[in-house]
């Protein structure tokens, strides 16, 4: 949620904040700003839109100097404008600030600077913390570190969240940064450093980092860096190397992120799992863990806590967990669990899962269990994330970066890594080695049924080109369908921009039946399971209300080929792995009905990635 860029360095700021907001995008892109010193002053320039609305707007600009910052904005405060976009400017015009997260007391500060003269030009609350460190500096006169305190100071009367980075004109080798709920990451250059919400902003500059915990604030100059905390401690800061391959971020000869990430999935299972299946024993191996079998099998329930789709994710973890290691497991939103206080059993065991690792609800959700001292795992793809630091163990996803909004490869990756950890606890109880066996060849199967799928897209294209204007659309799934149905309802509507829902089957009539018309059609999933005729009975319900179907069918369900409207025929494959295979043929479909509609899929309207504010 809203990207920034800071820059100190021999080379032209401008050029490299503009590179690094666009590596940024993904987290907002509402609007964009950078500033930069040159001389007496600052360059500032902000434009509305997409980042490369700023990139056009800078060509007509001659912004020099090595030092500047730079935002790109998923609004909170305010409307989508010009006046609310970063960096904003103190009304002495002394000092720029770029920030991510929320000033909860802005409202305050406002009105107590208001009171002193100073005049405000927007709707933000990150403008009341810029005017307040102008307050700070004019305070302090003499003193000696006088724009460094003057950051420092103002945010020890902060209230909120806040990823930011300061610009001051009378210490123009200089930028500080800060951090409390929001990412920040320095990455060390040769004689440049640069600031960042992500390293994917500058991995192509370097990647040597340091990562920033809540609380911290850095001085960065062109030939180094020093952090303490807000409070005044001393802080050991360790550079780290992050492995971060550039060709990753690029579309090569796809339309769209999305696609590509679809496409990728083949590959992002196998990493997921290289290394982890141990043959030997039927079971799962995990490095990361940092628990022993004993304490695992310690283990009486199990609470997952996520957002959006990888919320989706747990639920499909709840099915295979109960199924294959007979645990108790209940999944939560993160954003009520941390508030909910939920009584939990000692040997309750909270696992999150987050692709970023950054979202501030699921972070603080971890936090929220660690501190009442339950064992916390993670599932998360971000490599050094906040939630990957925190947690006391965790499983990484290697699905690579994922760009696109719609979380794609990360929730299948998700969904296989869900798999492996059932696998792992039911091996430690009742599952038997063969039952185990079965599973593991079952996963390594994955990648290429996938693939077959994948060659199937034309036919799915086909299909989309169909139902392109839908004005509804159900998705109907029963047992672990259900949250592919979500997802697919999910995915659909934060692309296409058509309303969908995800329903089980069954309760379709509870309510959602109520929608079915011509323009209303419902995709059902049909395996051959226990709930094959019953599922199809769902399905004559549709249809005896005019509702056009699409079935997602396993090839050895031998679906009736008069039942559906149109039918997309997914391997048939072991129960635990169903749901990652018919995941894939509703992320195409919703990619090429969006696509049909000429709506921006890799970037939908008033979404962001990553979401860091609460
Ligand atoms: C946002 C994204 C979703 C994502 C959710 C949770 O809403 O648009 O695609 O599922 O955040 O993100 P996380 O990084 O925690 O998985």
């Amino acid at each position: 949620m809203c990207g920034i860029v800071g820059y100190i360095g021999k080379q032209k700021a401008a050029s490299i904040l503009l590179d690094g907001l666009q590596r940024l995008e993904y987290r907002g892109y509402d609007s964009a700003g950078l500033a930069v010193l040159s001389g007496e002053k600052f360059s500032h320039l902000r434009r509305t839109g997409r980042v490369k609305n700023l990139a056009q707007a800078a060509r007509e600009h001659s912004l020099f100097g090595g030092t500047g910052i730079g935002h790109t904005r998923w609004a909170t405060h305010g409307e989508v404008t010009e006046a609310n976009t970063h960096p904003h400017v103190s009304s002495d015009e002394k000092f720029a600030l770029v920030h991510n997260g929320v000033i909860e007391n802005y409202l305050g500060i406002r009105k107590f600077l208001e009171g002193k003269g100073y005049e405000f030009f927007s709707s933000t609350d990150s403008e009341a913390l810029v005017n307040l460190i102008a307050y700070h500096y004019a305070k302090e006169q003499n003193g000696t570190d006088r724009f460094f305190e003057s950051v420092r100071k103002s945010l020890l009367h902060v209230e909120g969240t806040y990823g930011l980075g300061v610009l001051c004109l009378d210490e123009p080798g200089e930028i500080i940064g800060a951090r409390k709920g929001s990412p920040l990451i320095v990455g060390l250059g040769d004689g440049e450093s640069l600031l960042a919400s992500d390293v994917a902003a500058f991995a192509h500059h370097t990647q040597n980092v340091v990562y920033l915990n809540d609380s911290e604030i850095v001085r960065l100059k062109a030939g180094g860096f020093s952090i303490s905390t807000i409070s005044q401690e001393d802080v050991e800061a360790v550079v780290q190397r992050v492995d971060w391959q550039v060709e990753e971020s690029t579309l090569g000869d796809f339309s769209h992120y999305m696609e590509k990430e679809i496409f990728e999935q083949p590959t992002a299972l196998e990493n997921a799992m290289r290394g982890r299946l141990d043959e030997v024993n039927g079971t799962a191996k995990f490095g990361g863990l940092n628990l022993t079998a004993s304490e695992f099998r310690q283990v009486d329930r199990i609470l997952f806590c996520a957002c959006g789709t990888a919320w989706h994710a747990c639920l499909v973890a709840e099915y295979l967990i109960e199924r294959f290691a007979r645990i108790p497991v209940e999944v939560e939103y993160a954003s009520e669990f941390r508030y909910r206080n939920a009584p939990l059993d000692k040997d309750t065991l909270v696992f999150v899962i987050s692709q970023s690792g950054e979202t501030i609800d699921t972070l603080a959700a971890l936090r929220e269990a660690r501190r009442k001292g339950f064992r916390t795992l993670a599932i998360t793809n971000v490599v050094g994330s906040t939630i990957a630091r925190e947690t006391d163990g965790g499983i990484y996803q290697y699905a690579g970066a994922e760009i696109g909004v719609a979380s794609t490869k990360a929730f299948t990756s998700q969904i296989l890594i869900s798999a492996m950890v059932a696998l792992y606890f039911g091996r430690l109880r009742d599952l038997s080695y063969q039952d185990g066996i079965v599973l593991i060849q079952a996963l390594k199967n994955l990648p290429d049924q996938i693939r077959t799928i994948l060659s199937e897209a034309d036919h799915i294209q086909k299909i989309a080109r169909k139902y392109a204007d839908a004005e509804g659309f159900l998705f109907l799934g029963r047992q672990v369908m259900f949250p592919i149905a979500l997802e697919g309802a999910l995915k659909l509507k934060e692309i296409s921009y058509i309303h969908a829902e995800g329903y089980p089957a069954a309760e379709m009539k509870h309510g959602p039946i109520a929608l079915i018309s011509e323009t209303c059609p419902s995709l059902l999933f049909v395996n051959n399971d226990e709930m094959y005729h019953k599922t199809l009975s769902n399905l004559q319900e549709v249809r005896a209300r005019k509702g056009r179907v699409i079935a997602v069918t396993t090839l050895d369900a031998n679906f009736p080929k008069d039942l559906a409207n149109d039918i997309i025929t997914i391997p048939s494959a072991h129960e635990a792995v169903q749901p990652i295979l018919a995941s894939i043929p509703v992320q195409l479909l919703s990619y090429y009905i969006a696509k049909e509609r000429n709506c921006d899929v890799d970037k939908p309207r008033n979404l962001a990635k990553s979401v860091t504010v609460e």
